[in-house]
């Protein structure tokens, strides 16, 4: 006889309902966020004191009825304010702050991921049934421009104040002249931060991905720089000769389809006392630690969506963006590396590990 269901826990239901809705709801506003993102909306509203949709819409340039349906979505989502009695909206500068603007702040950089993930989701529904995963190459074109809007800012903040000044002497060692290489450089940019700060130092960038290092190229040539150069590459087999003395690697490695192979051609390709600088996503190897990131949920559907499955497209492990800290000294252990600093979150997302 089958035994009967166990009568479920009716507040458990009702507390879980409401986590679904507060879902749901998140998912939403971040749709209509995204839209505001990309016509140019919360700039618009940044710039105007209280103003009714018919005022918003004009000074965007856009339908008054798709405004005021946008604006009804983002006052019910809590990032508009509504003034019923002269039916006016006000985004305040606080929030303002998250939703415009270069700088780390600006949240939607990271809104504007979801309609590529989506685009790629079939593929990853497919991946589950059958193995493998979505490679690079399916999310392009717009995976080099996105990423690149989202590091510039980080770079501009913290390249030369956190992330080089984490290790002793590295920020005169750059004065003085270096060899550098920076693995998987995606569009360059730091590159370019870097060759206009240390002229003495050279600087090669490597990365798989042709537009970007297409747009790395032509960013240095606009900018007049000799000591900079980048070349298609990948970077399991980049030269090891002559040596670097510096090696960077932001946000490169744990979506390698063979991590391990590229640091250890890292350790190869150092000078002796030469330094390995990896800024990876800040997080424990185990699940049950990453409960209190706030944005815990993030990281394993970003590693889902794409850091992970652009692993596993080629046969390659999958370390997923949650590989966490513990993974990744043992790893570098293996590498060949005897002295692994951790500097813990030196950004919001990110930990530097300092090897040698
Ligand atoms: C998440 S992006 C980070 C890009 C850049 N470092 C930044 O901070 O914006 C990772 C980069 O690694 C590159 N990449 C992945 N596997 C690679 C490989 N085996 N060889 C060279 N580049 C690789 C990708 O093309 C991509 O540009």
């Amino acid at each position: 006889m089958a035994t009967p269901p166990e009568p479920l826990d009716e507040a458990k239901v009702k507390a879980f309902t409401e986590r679904m809705i507060s879902h749901i709801n998140g998912a939403s506003v971040s749709l209509m966020i995204e839209i505001g993102r990309r016509v140019g909306l919360f700039d618009t509203m940044a710039a105007v004191p209280a103003a009714t949709s018919a005022v918003v819409a004009e000074q965007a340039g856009l339908t008054e009825r798709y405004v005021r349906e946008w604006l009804g979505a983002m006052v019910c989502g809590g990032v508009v304010e509504f003034e019923a009695a002269t039916g006016t909206y006000r985004l305040p500068p606080e929030h303002a702050a998250l939703l415009t603007g270069q700088t780390t702040r600006n949240l939607t950089t990271t809104t504007a991921l979801f309609p590529l993930l989506t685009r790629v989701l079939p593929d990853v529904v497919e991946a589950f049934r059958q193995g493998g995963g979505v490679p690079y190459s399916a999310f392009q074109p717009e995976f080099t421009g996105l990423m690149d809007v989202r590091s510039r800012p980080r770079y501009d903040e913290n390249l030369f104040g956190k992330y080089l000044a984490a290790p002793d002497d590295l920020i005169k060692r750059l004065e003085q002249g270096i060899r550098v290489a920076d693995i998987g450089c995606g569009s360059g940019y730091c590159i370019g931060l870097m060759a206009e700060r240390f002229p003495r130092s050279t600087f090669v960038g490597y990365d798989l991905s042709e537009p970007a290092i297409a747009q790395a190229r032509s960013q240095a040539s606009a900018l007049g720089l000799q000591n900079a150069h980048f070349e298609i590459e990948d970077v399991r087999v980049f030269p090891v000769e002559p040596p670097f003395d510096l090696i960077t690697a932001f946000d490169a490695i744990h979506d390698q389809v063979d991590p391990a192979a590229v640091l250890s051609r890292v350790r190869q390709a150092l000078s002796p006392g030469g330094m390995f600088l990896m800024l990876d996503v800040h997080a424990s190897s185990n699940l049950e630690d990453n409960l209190s990131l706030p944005h815990s949920p993030l990281l394993y559907t970003v590693s889902t969506m794409h850091c992970m499955t652009v692993s596993l497209a080629h046969g390659g492990v999958g370390l997923g963006t949650a590989w966490g800290s513990q993974v990744a000294d043992r790893m570098l252990r293996a590498a060949g590396f005897s002295s692994i600093r951790l500097f813990e979150r030196v950004d919001p997302l990110n930990s530097l590990y300092v090897a040698t």
